[in-house]
């Protein structure tokens, strides 16, 4: 949880002056953002080129790890929440901005052939995932993996999803693109089914940084789901385990509950 507005100059100079080396590493980024901006439309067109650039430079570093251990470690951290939770081979899966399969290998081999259903915004991040399927060993499990260009989940049947789960995406998120997820995912969500996602959660004033990060307190996001009809639970228990970020569930109210 950050309390800080890191978008502040105040914030942002005191970080400058602890952490020097990180200056001009920042200073590429916010010149790189700034560029990419300019050449495109709205958010999801801006994030997937920064997709596009961070690939280039590593898949995954491009969806946050460091290093392979840490990408093998939060991918492990995913799953076996979901497992812990419930998750079991015979429910159909459908990961959103599942980029290059850090935790979605692990669904793929443990769900029932076919079961597991990824999207992401990214076209070059979808291209490494089918390395991570190839390496994996994973091609006879037959994951389904689609680009798409808005929340919209058109091309997904109704009531078809026992899970969704959506890990480090509405972080990278404005509010009207978390909105558009959340008019459209109880259709395709089975009555009994859920929607974990993470965020990175601020106990003072929501901000972003950069277009890329963004900051929200968790009373918004659950009166945001309430407004279409979803109901939100806060994870407490996520909360101790080893990620910076905080997670959401979202599942369908009884029919009849208005
Ligand atoms: C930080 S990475 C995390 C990837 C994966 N969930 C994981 O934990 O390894 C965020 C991913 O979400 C995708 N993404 C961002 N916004 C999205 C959106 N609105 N719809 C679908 N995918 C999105 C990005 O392209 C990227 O692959």
């Amino acid at each position: 949880m950050h309390n800080n507005n890191r978008a502040s100059i105040v914030h942002q100079i005191r970080y400058a002056l602890g952490h020097p080396g990180r200056i001009s590493p920042h200073l590429r980024r916010l010149t790189r953002n700034t560029w990419l901006r300019l050449r495109t439309r709205d958010h999801i067109g801006y994030y997937r080129a920064v997709m596009r650039s961070d690939t280039a430079r590593g898949s995954e570093s491009a969806v946050g790890s460091r290093s392979h251990e840490r990408w093998l470690a939060m991918g492990r951290l995913q799953f076996d929440y979901l497992v812990r939770h419930g998750l079991r081979p015979d429910h159909r899966l459908l990961e959103i901005g599942c980029g290059n399969l850090r935790a979605g290998r692990l669904f793929i081999d443990y769900l029932d052939t076919g079961n597991y259903y990824g999207v992401d915004i990214s076209p070059d991040i979808l291209i490494a995932a089918q390395d991570t399927i190839v390496g994996h060993g994973l091609r006879d499990k037959l994951p389904h993996l689609m680009p798409v260009g808005d929340l919209r989940l058109a091309a997904l049947p109704d009531r078809a999803f026992d899970v969704v789960h959506a890990h480090s995406v509405f972080s990278h998120s404005p509010r009207h693109v978390i909105e558009e997820c959340f008019q459209h995912v109880g259709r395709i969500m089975k009555p009994a089914g859920w929607f974990d996602f993470t965020f990175d959660r601020t106990e003072g004033e929501e901000h972003q940084v950069l277009g890329e990060d963004f900051y929200y307190r968790t009373a918004t996001l659950v009166a945001l789901a309430g407004e279409h009809g979803l109901q939100a639970t806060f994870m407490d228990d996520w909360e101790k385990l080893p990620s910076k970020q905080s997670k959401i569930r979202i599942t369908l109210r009884p029919s009849g509950d208005g």
